[in-house]
């Protein structure tokens, strides 16, 4: 069965000691005030250097859970500054985001690249954030449901069944990422439909009604209830408030 995930993806932002700050924060308010029967994941996607760190300070639980921003598509060896998947598991990462708009564009990472990703996080059994998600000018231009579906084709169908249920799904407008202009709720719930009839096509109805899909971009405490209550959003990858313990605390109460 699908889940309802809260991710917190810092980016490139906080040092150590305020990254240990911001999660001591976060565990506290949730474990505080997040009682009952909502059971959201949450996962908190730290730099790199923090990660071990930063896993050995969540609380032992259900509810808490590590992620990386990127991997290596590369299993191991002579790749000077690159992190493999296997590090990141041995560290205690269970999540790995993938194909985060940023990377595409800043980093040149195309389909082919993220589907070596996949693979390489998947056989170190990592489970992969997978984003996808239009500009505005494909938006405007009216082909938003081609371009999706051209992404999910090229990087992330490949996959096989049985690989394809490791992953969660998020859906991200590139217009809408950092610029404090989210997506309506109606947008968002016609692309995650979109995005689970496609899955539906590629793999089967079941793992359709499975998959996670998350939806990210200018989410924050005062909107996230209105994009959660939609039927095909089951929660949120979270940038600029996932570094404000309180506004992410409200987000992952949204539920
Ligand atoms: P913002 O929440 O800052 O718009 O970022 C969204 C995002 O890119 C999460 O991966």
């Amino acid at each position: 069965m699908r889940k309802n995930i809260v991710a917190g993806n810092w980016k490139m932002n906080t040092t150590y000691q305020d990254g240990l700050a911001l999660v001591s924060e976060i565990t506290n308010m949730v474990q505080d005030e997040v009682t009952g029967p909502n059971g959201v994941e949450v996962v908190i996607c730290p730099p790199f250097p923090f990660l071990f760190a930063i896993g050995k300070q969540l609380p032992a639980s259900s509810r808490f859970h590590l992620g990386a921003q990127n991997c290596s598509e590369k299993e191991s060896g002579a790749y000077t500054g690159e992190v493999s998947a296997k590090m990141l598991q041995s560290v205690g990462c269970e999540y790995v985001i993938l194909g985060h708009s940023e990377r595409r564009q800043y980093f040149r990472e195309d389909d082919e690249l993220l589907s070596q990703k996949l693979k390489a996080a998947l056989a170190a059994g990592l489970k992969p954030i997978f984003c996808v998600g239009e500009s505005l000018e494909t938006r405007e231009a009216d082909d938003t449901f081609n371009f999706i579906s051209k992404q999910l084709k090229d990087g992330l169908f490949h996959l096989s069944n049985e690989e394809f249920d490791q992953v969660v799904i998020a859906y991200e407008p590139i217009w809408a990422i950092g610029t404090g202009k989210t997506a309506t709720s109606a947008q968002a719930q016609e692309v995650h439909a979109f995005i689970r009839e496609q899955i539906a096509r590629a793999y089967d109805a079941e793992a359709a009604l499975n998959t996670t899909i998350l939806y990210g971009g200018s989410a924050n405490a005062q909107n996230a209830r209105e994009l959660f209550s939609q039927p095909d959003v089951d929660g949120g990858l979270i940038g600029g408030a996932s570094l404000k313990s309180r506004d992410f605390t409200e987000i992952i109460k949204s539920f």
